[in-house]
C-alpha cells in the first residue's frame, strides 16, 4: 500500500533531523576536546555522533522502503553549526548541551517510546527500536556533561542556562504545537511510526513539568516562571 504524502515528508524531516543531530554532537566533541572536559565524556559523546550516523541511514532506508524516492534530501547547512559564543568556547558547550541535549535528547526519550508503541510497519519499527534504544544514552551525556560543566562554573553556568531556557523552551513548544494541528491520524500512519499532535503536545508538557523541570532544578537551575 502506497505511504501516504504525510509519512512520506515526516521520515524525509527525520533523515534530515538525525544528520543534524550528528553534526551538532560532532560539534560539540569538538569542543569539549578544546575544553579539555574528561576523555570518558569525550569518547560517549563520539560514539553518539556515530549513533546519529546510524539513525539518519537507517531512517533512510525506511522512507525509502515505505514508497519515498531515493534522492537527495535537502540540508540546511547553517544549522548543523552554532558560531563560537563571543564569550567562548565553555560557553558554547553550555548552550549547545542545554538545548540541544538537556531538552533535545531528553524530550527525545518519551516522543520515540510513544512513536514506537503504536508502530507495527516491519520497515519502521526497527528503526525506531534502535532509536529508542540509544535515545536514553544520549540523554544522559547531556546532563553528565552538564554536571561536568557545572563543576568548572557552577553560578556561571546557572545563569547563562537560566538566561537561555525561555527561548529555547519556546522553540521547542513552537515546533511541538505545529503538529497538535494537524489533521488526526490514519492507522497505518500510526503503524509507520507517526505520532498524533495531541500526543506530542501531551508528552511535551508532562517531559517537561515531570522530567526536565526537577533535573533543572536539583541541579539549583529554575524553570521560566518557577520560583528561584
Ligand atoms: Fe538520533
Ligand atoms: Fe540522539
Amino acid at each position: 500500500m502506497q505511504s501516504s504524502q504525510r509519512t512520506l515528508s515526516e521520515w524525509r524531516n527525520r533523515v534530515a533531523a538525525e544528520y543534524r543531530s550528528a553534526a551538532v554532537t560532532a560539534q560539540a566533541v569538538h569542543w569539549m576536546i578544546q575544553a579539555g572536559l574528561p576523555e570518558h565524556l569525550v569518547r560517549v559523546g563520539l560514539r553518539i555522533v556515530a549513533d546519529e550516523l546510524d539513525h539518519a541511514t537507517l531512517s533512510h532506508d525506511c522512507l525509502v522502503a515505505l514508497g519515498g524516492t531515493d534522492g537527495a534530501i535537502p540540508l540546511e547547512v547553517s544549522s548543523m553549526a552554532a558560531p563560537v559564543a563571543p564569550e567562548g568556547v565553555l560557553a558554547s558547550l553550555v548552550d549547545t548541551i542545554g538545548s540541544s541535549f538537556c531538552l533535545g535528547e531528553t524530550f527525545a526519550v518519551p516522543l520515540f517510546a510513544a512513536m514506537r508503541q503504536h508502530s507495527t510497519h516491519p520497515a519502521a519499527r526497527p528503526v525506531l527500536d534502535r532509536v529508542l534504544q540509544d535515545e536514553a544514552a544520549h540523554r544522559a551525556f547531556g546532563w553528565d556533561t552538564l554536571d561536568v560543566l557545572l563543576e568548572l562554573d557552577g553560578p556561571g553556568v546557572r545563569g547563562r542556562i537560566e538566561e537561555r531556557l525561555p527561548v529555547w523552551l519556546d522553540a521547542f513548544a513552537r515546533s511541538y504545537a505545529m503538529w497538535s494541528e494537524a489533521p488526526p491520524l490514519e492507522p497505518a500512519e500510526r503503524a509507520a511510526g507517526l505520532l498524533d499532535g495531541a500526543d506530542y503536545a501531551a508528552i511535551h508538557d508532562r517531559a517537561l513539568a515531570e522530567d526536565i523541570g526537577p533535573r533543572f532544578a536539583r541541579r539549583g537551575i529554575a524553570m521560566p516562571g518557577a520560583d528561584a
